[in-house]
């Protein structure tokens, strides 16, 4: 019985395999019911008892060695089957490393979740507009530069169809399908014919946002944008607001913050005045509520608008615009701490 055992040991030990077929065939030859291993088993109960311990210690040994070579084998097998033609060496290895949100979602996120707090509900518009949503019913005269074919992409073949150059085009389509009260606030990408640098992208992503109601005024517009920049920048931030012109509102103003890098002191991200401008707004101008189905003398509204990337800048001090659409992760994983 110890001299089988042992020349079993001996031709596991040995045991060769090339595809898996052959492994299982090994398998059920030693391991099986009905299999080498077995058999030696049955014929354990003849073994004298004084030599039983030593036996069965000889006979676990030689189970053990053989579970052992068939799993190695197999292992070797799958590892040749894997390292064939198909294998993928340009997959990212495990563990895969967990993606992050883009800087301009993180910062999209805050502002409508802090207008959503005061009240705005959200909506959404289409990139692909028609001139009427963009800018006639925005009251942009015929013959407005903003038109210009330096300034806005047309769609070939269809002058009437262009890529929407502000979110504007989205209180056209929150009016004609509302009535007052409405409060929305609408974010999206939009385009512009301009050559792409560190300063200017031919695409980027604005906020608008649109309050219409009967008696808002000035002041409404004016409590809500300083709240929002002290929601947004910290609580010691001042706004100000200069006069300026958009032909959808009248009267327009262009909103500044104090610049939260110096605290206002002055540096060189503010050009020393400590102040930079971060929107446009304005109370909706009469012409373009009437244009839009909305009593103009019933009602009266207010609407501003934010480049996203802009108030991302002013956060994270991003010096060149390109990086938000380069996807270098090494870029985007510094915004983890901020997901
Ligand atoms: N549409 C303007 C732009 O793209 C931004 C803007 C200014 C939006 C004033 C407004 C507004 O709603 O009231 O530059």
């Amino acid at each position: 019985m110890i001299e089988k055992i042992e020349k079993l040991k001996a031709e596991v030990a040995a045991l060769q395999a090339h595809t898996a077929d052959e492994v299982e065939a090994l398998r059920i030859k030693y391991l099986s019911k009905k299999g080498a291993l077995n058999e030696l088993m049955a014929d354990f109960r003849n073994v004298p008892a004084e030599l039983k311990k030593e036996v069965g210690m000889k006979l676990n040994e030689l189970k053990t060695l053989a579970q052992d070579r068939i799993n190695e084998l197999r292992d070797n097998v799958a590892v040749e089957a894997t390292a064939g033609d198909d294998l993928d060496l340009t997959r990212t290895p495990y563990p895969i490393p967990l993606g992050t949100r883009h800087p301009l979602t993180i910062v999209k996120n805050e502002i409508v979740d802090i207008f959503s707090r005061l009240g705005f509900i959200l909506a959404e518009g289409p990139e692909v507009e028609d001139d009427w949503h963009v800018y006639s019913s925005m009251n942009f005269a015929d013959d407005h530069p903003a038109r210009d074919m330096q300034d806005t992409f047309f769609v070939e073949s269809h002058p009437d169809i262009i890529l929407r150059s502000h979110t504007s085009s989205v209180q056209a389509r929150v009016m004609e399908r509302n009535q007052p009260p409405i409060r929305v606030i609408c974010p999206g990408r939009v385009y512009r014919n301009e050559a792409i640098s560190a300063r200017a992208h031919c695409f980027f992503h604005q906020v608008e946002g649109l309050y219409i109601d009967k008696n808002v005024s000035f002041t409404d517009l004016k409590q809500v944008l300083l709240l929002f920049a002290q929601e947004m920048f910290g609580p010691d931030t001042k706004i100000r607001l200069r006069p300026s012109y958009f032909p959808f509102t009248e009267p327009s103003a262009e909103m500044d913050i104090s610049c939260n890098i110096c605290g206002g002191e002055g540096c060189s991200f503010c050009k020393h005045t400590g102040w930079v401008e971060i929107l446009g707004c304005g109370m909706v101008d009469p012409a373009v509520l009437e244009a839009n189905g909305i009593d103009s003398k019933e009602y009266t509204g207010y609407a501003f608008g934010m480049g996203i990337e802009r108030i991302t800048n002013l956060k994270y001090q991003v010096k060149d615009l390109r990086m938000f659409s380069e996807n270098d992760t090494r870029f985007l994983d510094e915004f983890v701490s901020a997901n």
